[in-house]
């Protein structure tokens, strides 16, 4: 599958405008394959096979290069992000060339309160090195949400301590 950041010209500049990282072309979901990779990730580790297999339903695979801007401060949010591989950095500002103000790993998951409050990204997410993230875009997370209380619970946990 193609890395969003590895785009170029046209696409690399809607990104740019857009400030999402990963075009609007529909990617396969992870499907079955993916369902150690998402098993393995804590806010997906409570839910049973049958849960599981909906998520993978629901959720894509997409890959970021070293320095991608994953989601952008001030943007209207349209995914969470789950790491499965790599690590980013939460950066203030459109331009985040300023210091980290939070670090991300595998299992961490970004881009939920956008998605929360309906209001504009908070910060900026940059990948440090290659990430593997998981999306859901808004309407499969909302959904979650509603049909999951375990993961209700831990995105509202996280939430408290942002
Ligand atoms: P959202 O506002 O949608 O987009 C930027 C994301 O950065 C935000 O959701 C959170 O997922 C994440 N974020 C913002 N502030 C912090 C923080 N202080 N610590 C960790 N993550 C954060």
């Amino acid at each position: 599958m193609p890395a969003p950041s590895g785009l170029s010209g046209a696409a690399l500049t809607a990104q740019a405008l857009t400030g999402v990282a990963s075009p609007r072309a529909a990617r396969p979901r992870i499907g079955r394959r993916g369902l150690p990779m998402l098993s393995a990730i804590p806010l997906f580790a409570g839910l049973s096979k049958r849960h599981l297999r909906h998520v993978a339903d629901l959720a894509e695979e997409v890959r970021f290069r070293d320095g991608t801007v994953m989601v952008r401060a001030g943007t209207p949010g349209r995914a969470l992000y789950v790491i499965a591989e790599g690590r980013a950095r939460v950066a203030r500002g459109v331009v985040p060339i300023g210091r980290a103000i939070a670090r991300l790993g595998p299992g961490d998951f970004f881009g939920e309160i956008a998605l929360l409050d309906g209001g504009p990204r908070s910060a900026s997410v940059v990948a440090d090195g290659p990430v593997v993230a998981i999306r859901l875009m808004r309407g499969a997370f909302l959904k979650l949400m509603r049909s999951e209380p375990a993961i209700a619970m831990a995105v509202v946990q996280t939430l408290a301590q942002r």
